[in-house]
Protein backbone atom coordinates (compact mmCIF):
# COMPACT_ATOMS: atom_id res chain seq x y z
CA UNK A 1 0.00 0.00 0.00
CA UNK A 2 0.87 3.40 -0.66
CA UNK A 3 2.26 5.36 2.36
CA UNK A 4 -0.39 7.87 2.26
CA UNK A 5 -3.78 6.62 1.46
CA UNK A 6 -6.47 7.91 2.69
CA UNK A 7 -9.80 6.28 2.49
CA UNK A 8 -8.44 4.70 -0.54
CA UNK A 9 -7.08 8.16 -2.08
CA UNK A 10 -3.31 7.93 -2.04
CA UNK A 11 -1.39 10.95 -2.86
CA UNK A 12 0.21 10.38 -6.68
CA UNK A 13 -0.32 13.81 -8.40
CA UNK A 14 1.69 16.74 -6.85
CA UNK A 15 0.95 20.25 -8.76
CA UNK A 16 3.46 22.79 -8.09
CA UNK A 17 3.15 26.36 -9.03
CA UNK A 18 5.75 27.95 -9.42
CA UNK A 19 4.44 31.47 -10.17
CA UNK A 20 1.55 33.66 -8.80
CA UNK A 21 1.65 35.78 -12.13
CA UNK A 22 0.89 35.44 -15.49
CA UNK A 23 0.85 37.57 -18.69
CA UNK A 24 -2.41 37.06 -19.47
CA UNK A 25 -5.75 38.17 -17.85
CA UNK A 26 -8.05 35.43 -18.71
CA UNK A 27 -11.48 36.91 -17.82
CA UNK A 28 -12.57 33.35 -15.41
CA UNK A 29 -9.22 33.23 -13.75
CA UNK A 30 -7.49 36.57 -13.32
CA UNK A 31 -9.53 39.27 -14.28
CA UNK A 32 -8.52 42.92 -14.87
CA UNK A 33 -10.56 44.72 -12.72
CA UNK A 34 -9.03 42.55 -9.77
CA UNK A 35 -5.99 41.85 -11.43
CA UNK A 36 -4.54 45.65 -12.48
CA UNK A 37 -1.58 46.95 -12.43
CA UNK A 38 -1.98 47.81 -8.65
CA UNK A 39 -2.19 44.03 -7.47
CA UNK A 40 0.38 42.65 -5.29
CA UNK A 41 1.83 39.83 -6.35
CA UNK A 42 3.89 37.83 -4.59
CA UNK A 43 7.42 39.03 -3.33
CA UNK A 44 10.40 37.15 -4.43
CA UNK A 45 11.43 36.16 -1.13
CA UNK A 46 8.08 34.75 -0.03
CA UNK A 47 8.30 32.79 -3.21
CA UNK A 48 9.96 29.12 -3.03
CA UNK A 49 13.53 28.87 -4.68
CA UNK A 50 13.86 25.54 -7.01
CA UNK A 51 16.03 24.27 -3.95
CA UNK A 52 13.23 24.24 -2.12
CA UNK A 53 10.94 23.13 -4.31
CA UNK A 54 13.45 20.20 -5.30
CA UNK A 55 13.74 19.10 -1.78
CA UNK A 56 10.22 18.84 -0.99
CA UNK A 57 9.59 17.03 -4.10
CA UNK A 58 12.18 14.65 -2.99
CA UNK A 59 10.20 13.97 -0.42
CA UNK A 60 6.64 13.30 -1.62
CA UNK A 61 8.01 11.52 -4.17
CA UNK A 62 9.58 9.06 -1.15
CA UNK A 63 5.72 8.94 -0.35
CA UNK A 64 3.85 7.64 -3.59
CA UNK A 65 4.03 10.55 -5.83
CA UNK A 66 4.52 9.44 -9.19
CA UNK A 67 3.08 12.65 -11.60
CA UNK A 68 4.54 16.00 -11.25
CA UNK A 69 2.98 19.20 -12.70
CA UNK A 70 4.39 22.71 -13.07
CA UNK A 71 1.44 25.38 -13.24
CA UNK A 72 1.18 29.26 -12.05
CA UNK A 73 -0.13 32.22 -13.29
CA UNK A 74 1.95 30.79 -16.04
CA UNK A 75 5.06 28.61 -15.31
CA UNK A 76 6.83 29.97 -18.49
CA UNK A 77 7.07 33.68 -16.77
CA UNK A 78 9.28 32.05 -14.03
CA UNK A 79 12.74 32.80 -15.20
CA UNK A 80 15.16 29.72 -15.89
CA UNK A 81 12.10 27.68 -15.53
CA UNK A 82 14.25 24.25 -16.98
CA UNK A 83 17.04 24.63 -14.81
CA UNK A 84 14.00 23.29 -11.91
CA UNK A 85 12.74 20.76 -14.62
CA UNK A 86 16.45 19.80 -15.20
CA UNK A 87 16.65 18.91 -11.00
CA UNK A 88 12.81 17.26 -11.28
CA UNK A 89 14.06 14.90 -13.74
CA UNK A 90 16.71 13.55 -11.79
CA UNK A 91 14.62 12.61 -9.04
CA UNK A 92 13.01 9.53 -10.58
CA UNK A 93 10.88 8.11 -13.27
CA UNK A 94 8.29 10.89 -12.80
CA UNK A 95 5.77 12.14 -15.24
CA UNK A 96 6.71 15.38 -15.20
CA UNK A 97 4.52 17.36 -16.97
CA UNK A 98 2.96 21.23 -17.33
CA UNK A 99 0.74 23.42 -18.02
CA UNK A 100 0.63 26.53 -19.83
CA UNK A 101 -0.80 29.72 -22.01
CA UNK A 102 1.93 28.61 -24.88
CA UNK A 103 2.68 32.01 -24.89
CA UNK A 104 6.40 31.42 -24.59
CA UNK A 105 6.98 28.19 -25.95
CA UNK A 106 8.06 28.41 -29.20
CA UNK A 107 10.82 30.14 -27.57
CA UNK A 108 11.05 27.10 -24.92
CA UNK A 109 9.96 24.05 -26.12
CA UNK A 110 13.48 22.61 -27.04
CA UNK A 111 15.08 23.46 -23.61
CA UNK A 112 12.47 22.23 -21.39
CA UNK A 113 12.81 18.84 -23.33
CA UNK A 114 16.29 18.67 -23.33
CA UNK A 115 15.96 19.15 -19.47
CA UNK A 116 13.94 16.23 -19.50
CA UNK A 117 10.22 18.30 -19.33
CA UNK A 118 8.28 14.59 -20.84
CA UNK A 119 4.98 16.40 -22.04
CA UNK A 120 2.80 19.75 -21.79
CA UNK A 121 -1.10 20.90 -21.60
CA UNK A 122 -1.87 23.78 -23.80
CA UNK A 123 -5.02 26.08 -22.66
CA UNK A 124 -6.07 27.34 -25.55
CA UNK A 125 -9.80 28.98 -25.47
CA UNK A 126 -10.62 29.34 -29.23
CA UNK A 127 -9.62 29.60 -32.83
CA UNK A 128 -11.25 32.19 -33.43
CA UNK A 129 -8.80 35.26 -32.62
CA UNK A 130 -11.09 38.00 -31.35
CA UNK A 131 -13.12 35.18 -29.25
CA UNK A 132 -9.64 34.46 -27.54
CA UNK A 133 -8.88 37.89 -27.37
CA UNK A 134 -11.83 38.64 -25.46
CA UNK A 135 -11.09 35.74 -23.28
CA UNK A 136 -7.23 36.34 -22.31
CA UNK A 137 -8.05 40.31 -22.48
CA UNK A 138 -4.29 41.23 -23.48
CA UNK A 139 -5.03 40.93 -26.95
CA UNK A 140 -2.77 37.87 -27.87
CA UNK A 141 -3.43 36.12 -30.74
CA UNK A 142 -4.32 32.96 -31.96
CA UNK A 143 -1.93 32.06 -34.20
CA UNK A 144 1.58 32.77 -31.14
CA UNK A 145 -0.54 29.37 -29.35
CA UNK A 146 -0.58 27.49 -32.41
CA UNK A 147 3.07 27.93 -33.23
CA UNK A 148 3.75 27.27 -29.26
CA UNK A 149 2.15 24.13 -29.54
CA UNK A 150 3.87 23.14 -33.30
CA UNK A 151 7.58 24.02 -31.03
CA UNK A 152 6.22 21.83 -28.54
CA UNK A 153 5.23 19.03 -30.58
CA UNK A 154 8.39 19.62 -32.89
CA UNK A 155 10.39 19.05 -29.08
CA UNK A 156 8.83 15.53 -28.78
CA UNK A 157 7.10 17.21 -25.46
CA UNK A 158 4.07 14.32 -26.59
CA UNK A 159 1.52 13.32 -25.97
CA UNK A 160 0.20 17.39 -25.96
CA UNK A 161 -3.48 17.94 -24.39
CA UNK A 162 -5.22 20.85 -25.11
CA UNK A 163 -7.25 22.72 -22.76
CA UNK A 164 -10.29 25.22 -23.58
CA UNK A 165 -12.59 26.13 -20.71
CA UNK A 166 -15.92 26.75 -21.83
CA UNK A 167 -18.16 29.29 -20.99
CA UNK A 168 -21.74 29.85 -21.85
CA UNK A 169 -22.38 32.75 -24.28
CA UNK A 170 -18.49 33.97 -24.66
CA UNK A 171 -16.90 30.43 -26.69
CA UNK A 172 -19.74 28.30 -27.08
CA UNK A 173 -19.24 28.39 -30.82
CA UNK A 174 -15.74 27.76 -30.68
CA UNK A 175 -16.57 24.09 -29.43
CA UNK A 176 -16.93 22.38 -33.00
CA UNK A 177 -14.17 24.26 -34.36
CA UNK A 178 -11.82 23.14 -32.18
CA UNK A 179 -12.96 19.67 -32.32
CA UNK A 180 -12.58 19.67 -36.10
CA UNK A 181 -8.73 21.27 -36.11
CA UNK A 182 -7.77 19.00 -33.17
CA UNK A 183 -9.26 15.79 -34.50
CA UNK A 184 -6.84 13.26 -36.25
CA UNK A 185 -3.16 15.50 -34.80
CA UNK A 186 -2.60 12.91 -31.72
CA UNK A 187 -3.34 15.54 -29.39
CA UNK A 188 -6.08 15.61 -26.88
CA UNK A 189 -8.83 18.45 -27.06
CA UNK A 190 -10.42 18.70 -23.75
CA UNK A 191 -12.95 20.86 -22.62
CA UNK A 192 -13.13 22.31 -18.85
CA UNK A 193 -16.54 23.49 -17.21
CA UNK A 194 -16.23 26.66 -16.35
CA UNK A 195 -15.53 26.58 -12.29
CA UNK A 196 -16.43 28.88 -9.12
CA UNK A 197 -12.44 28.98 -8.47
CA UNK A 198 -11.37 31.63 -6.49
CA UNK A 199 -13.79 34.38 -5.33
CA UNK A 200 -13.35 36.93 -7.90
CA UNK A 201 -14.24 35.08 -11.63
CA UNK A 202 -18.01 36.24 -10.88
CA UNK A 203 -18.54 32.67 -11.75
CA UNK A 204 -22.55 31.77 -12.21
CA UNK A 205 -23.73 28.14 -12.38
CA UNK A 206 -25.63 29.82 -15.89
CA UNK A 207 -22.38 29.70 -17.21
CA UNK A 208 -21.34 26.92 -16.96
CA UNK A 209 -21.81 24.58 -20.30
CA UNK A 210 -22.72 20.99 -19.18
CA UNK A 211 -20.11 18.59 -20.38
CA UNK A 212 -22.80 16.17 -21.82
CA UNK A 213 -24.07 18.63 -23.81
CA UNK A 214 -20.57 19.71 -25.46
CA UNK A 215 -20.12 15.77 -26.15
CA UNK A 216 -23.58 15.94 -27.39
CA UNK A 217 -22.78 18.49 -29.99
CA UNK A 218 -19.75 17.27 -31.09
CA UNK A 219 -20.97 13.59 -31.37
CA UNK A 220 -23.79 14.83 -33.99
CA UNK A 221 -21.47 16.00 -36.56
CA UNK A 222 -18.07 13.54 -35.44
CA UNK A 223 -19.95 10.62 -33.70
CA UNK A 224 -17.82 9.37 -30.33
CA UNK A 225 -18.09 6.66 -28.28
CA UNK A 226 -16.85 6.85 -24.48
CA UNK A 227 -13.64 4.87 -22.89
CA UNK A 228 -12.73 4.12 -20.07
CA UNK A 229 -10.11 6.11 -17.89
CA UNK A 230 -6.40 5.98 -18.29
CA UNK A 231 -5.64 5.90 -15.33
CA UNK A 232 -7.08 5.86 -11.34
CA UNK A 233 -8.27 9.37 -10.43
CA UNK A 234 -8.03 10.97 -14.26
CA UNK A 235 -10.11 14.08 -13.59
CA UNK A 236 -11.07 13.60 -17.88
CA UNK A 237 -13.91 11.56 -18.93
CA UNK A 238 -12.65 10.39 -22.24
CA UNK A 239 -14.31 9.86 -25.65
CA UNK A 240 -13.21 8.83 -28.94
CA UNK A 241 -14.07 9.44 -32.65
CA UNK A 242 -15.73 6.11 -33.74
CA UNK A 243 -13.93 6.75 -37.27
CA UNK A 244 -10.50 5.64 -34.88
CA UNK A 245 -8.94 9.80 -35.70
CA UNK A 246 -8.22 10.03 -31.75
CA UNK A 247 -9.77 11.68 -28.73
CA UNK A 248 -11.44 14.00 -26.67
CA UNK A 249 -12.06 14.62 -23.08
CA UNK A 250 -14.34 16.46 -20.70
CA UNK A 251 -13.97 17.69 -16.95
CA UNK A 252 -17.03 17.99 -15.37
CA UNK A 253 -16.24 19.40 -12.05
CA UNK A 254 -19.53 20.67 -11.79
CA UNK A 255 -21.95 18.91 -13.32
CA UNK A 256 -20.08 15.49 -12.25
CA UNK A 257 -17.98 15.82 -9.62
CA UNK A 258 -15.13 13.38 -9.32
CA UNK A 259 -13.85 13.57 -5.75
CA UNK A 260 -14.06 10.24 -4.39
CA UNK A 261 -11.18 9.55 -6.83
CA UNK A 262 -9.01 12.38 -5.79
CA UNK A 263 -5.19 12.02 -5.36
CA UNK A 264 -4.03 15.37 -6.08
CA UNK A 265 -2.59 17.91 -3.86
CA UNK A 266 -1.27 21.36 -4.74
CA UNK A 267 1.65 23.03 -3.86
CA UNK A 268 1.34 27.12 -4.10
CA UNK A 269 4.05 29.57 -5.13
CA UNK A 270 4.80 30.83 -1.52
CA UNK A 271 5.56 27.33 -0.60
CA UNK A 272 1.79 26.15 0.56
CA UNK A 273 0.24 22.64 0.55
CA UNK A 274 -3.38 22.73 0.00
CA UNK A 275 -5.05 19.25 -0.53
CA UNK A 276 -8.30 20.84 -2.65
CA UNK A 277 -8.71 23.14 -5.40
CA UNK A 278 -11.03 25.02 -3.71
CA UNK A 279 -9.49 25.11 0.24
CA UNK A 280 -9.73 28.22 1.84
CA UNK A 281 -6.39 27.49 4.15
CA UNK A 282 -2.85 25.29 3.51
CA UNK A 283 -0.42 23.68 5.42
CA UNK A 284 2.32 26.15 5.38
CA UNK A 285 5.76 24.20 4.44
CA UNK A 286 7.79 27.13 3.83
CA UNK A 287 8.35 27.88 7.35
CA UNK A 288 9.45 24.19 7.88
CA UNK A 289 11.31 24.49 4.84
CA UNK A 290 13.29 27.12 6.11
CA UNK A 291 14.23 25.97 9.65
CA UNK A 292 15.88 23.44 10.84
CA UNK A 293 13.17 21.20 10.47
CA UNK A 294 14.60 17.39 8.94
CA UNK A 295 12.92 15.46 6.27
CA UNK A 296 11.47 13.36 8.96
CA UNK A 297 9.80 15.94 10.92
CA UNK A 298 8.72 17.72 7.44
CA UNK A 299 6.72 14.12 6.26
CA UNK A 300 5.22 13.68 9.84
CA UNK A 301 3.48 16.95 9.34
CA UNK A 302 2.52 16.22 5.33
CA UNK A 303 1.43 12.84 6.53
CA UNK A 304 -1.33 13.95 9.40
CA UNK A 305 -2.33 16.84 6.69
CA UNK A 306 -2.96 14.22 3.86
CA UNK A 307 -4.49 11.59 6.40
CA UNK A 308 -6.57 14.16 7.90
CA UNK A 309 -8.22 15.26 4.26
CA UNK A 310 -11.47 15.19 3.81
CA UNK A 311 -12.27 17.27 0.91
CA UNK A 312 -14.91 16.94 -1.91
CA UNK A 313 -15.87 20.32 -2.40
CA UNK A 314 -17.40 19.45 -5.94
CA UNK A 315 -19.35 17.04 -4.54
CA UNK A 316 -21.13 19.56 -1.77
CA UNK A 317 -20.72 22.74 -3.84
CA UNK A 318 -23.75 25.29 -2.65
CA UNK A 319 -24.79 28.94 -2.40
CA UNK A 320 -23.06 28.75 0.41
CA UNK A 321 -19.58 27.12 -0.18
CA UNK A 322 -19.70 28.71 -3.50
CA UNK A 323 -19.36 32.48 -1.44
CA UNK A 324 -16.53 31.29 0.25
CA UNK A 325 -13.00 33.25 0.34
CA UNK A 326 -10.79 30.19 -1.44
CA UNK A 327 -7.44 30.51 -3.47
CA UNK A 328 -7.26 31.83 -6.51
CA UNK A 329 -6.95 29.53 -9.02
CA UNK A 330 -3.87 31.44 -10.86
CA UNK A 331 -2.50 31.37 -7.15
CA UNK A 332 -3.06 27.55 -6.28
CA UNK A 333 -2.48 26.42 -9.97
CA UNK A 334 -5.00 24.57 -12.37
P1 LIG B 1 -3.41 14.57 -17.32
O1 LIG B 1 -2.37 13.91 -16.51
O2 LIG B 1 -2.84 14.99 -18.61
O3 LIG B 1 -4.66 13.78 -17.45
O4 LIG B 1 -3.70 15.93 -16.62
P2 LIG B 1 -4.83 16.48 -15.70
O5 LIG B 1 -6.12 16.39 -16.38
O6 LIG B 1 -4.69 15.91 -14.35
O7 LIG B 1 -4.29 17.96 -15.59
P3 LIG B 1 -4.71 19.34 -16.08
O8 LIG B 1 -3.88 20.35 -15.39
O9 LIG B 1 -4.66 19.44 -17.55
O10 LIG B 1 -6.18 19.44 -15.53
C1 LIG B 1 -7.13 19.97 -16.29
C2 LIG B 1 -8.03 20.85 -15.50
O11 LIG B 1 -8.94 20.06 -14.75
C3 LIG B 1 -7.36 21.69 -14.45
O12 LIG B 1 -6.75 22.78 -14.99
C4 LIG B 1 -8.53 22.05 -13.61
O13 LIG B 1 -9.26 23.04 -14.25
C5 LIG B 1 -9.30 20.75 -13.62
N1 LIG B 1 -8.90 19.96 -12.47
C6 LIG B 1 -7.73 19.27 -12.33
N2 LIG B 1 -7.67 18.68 -11.15
C7 LIG B 1 -8.81 19.00 -10.51
C8 LIG B 1 -9.30 18.68 -9.25
O14 LIG B 1 -8.68 18.01 -8.45
N3 LIG B 1 -10.51 19.17 -8.91
C9 LIG B 1 -11.22 19.92 -9.76
N4 LIG B 1 -12.40 20.32 -9.34
N5 LIG B 1 -10.78 20.26 -10.98
C10 LIG B 1 -9.59 19.80 -11.36
N1 LIG C 1 -12.64 27.19 -14.40
C1 LIG C 1 -12.15 26.16 -15.11
N2 LIG C 1 -10.89 26.09 -15.55
C2 LIG C 1 -10.09 27.12 -15.27
N3 LIG C 1 -8.80 27.35 -15.58
C3 LIG C 1 -8.44 28.54 -15.03
N4 LIG C 1 -9.48 29.09 -14.39
C4 LIG C 1 -10.52 28.23 -14.52
C5 LIG C 1 -11.87 28.25 -14.09
N5 LIG C 1 -12.37 29.24 -13.36
C6 LIG C 1 -8.00 26.42 -16.39
C7 LIG C 1 -7.10 27.07 -17.42
C8 LIG C 1 -6.03 26.06 -17.60
C9 LIG C 1 -5.98 25.32 -16.33
C10 LIG C 1 -4.72 25.58 -15.57
O1 LIG C 1 -7.08 25.75 -15.56
O2 LIG C 1 -7.68 27.34 -18.63
O3 LIG C 1 -6.27 25.17 -18.66
FE1 LIG D 1 -2.99 32.97 -16.87
FE2 LIG D 1 -3.77 30.44 -17.10
FE3 LIG D 1 -5.08 32.08 -15.47
FE4 LIG D 1 -5.27 32.42 -18.09
S1 LIG D 1 -5.97 30.63 -16.95
S2 LIG D 1 -4.90 34.06 -16.58
S3 LIG D 1 -3.26 31.85 -18.79
S4 LIG D 1 -2.98 31.44 -15.25
FE1 LIG E 1 -10.26 16.96 -5.37
FE2 LIG E 1 -11.23 19.14 -4.23
FE3 LIG E 1 -11.34 18.82 -6.88
FE4 LIG E 1 -12.90 17.37 -5.28
S1 LIG E 1 -12.99 19.56 -5.55
S2 LIG E 1 -11.71 16.62 -7.03
S3 LIG E 1 -11.53 17.07 -3.53
S4 LIG E 1 -9.50 19.03 -5.64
Amino acid sequence: MDPLDTLGRPLHDLRISVTDRCNFRCVYCMPKEVFGKDFQFLPRAEILTFEEIERLVRIFVGLGVRKIRLTGGEPLVRRDLERLVEKLARLGDLDLTLTTNGSLLAQKAQALATAGLRRVTVSLDSLDDATFKSMNDVDFPVAKVLAGIEAAQAAGLAPIKINMVTKRGVNEASILPMARYFKGTGMTLRFIEFMDVGSTNGWRLDDVVPAREIVASIDRELPLEPVGPSYRGEVAARYRYKDGSGEIGVISSVTQPFCADCTRARLSADGSLYTCLFATEGLDLRTLVRSEASDAEIIERLAAAWRARTDRYSEVRSSETAGLRKIEMSFIGG
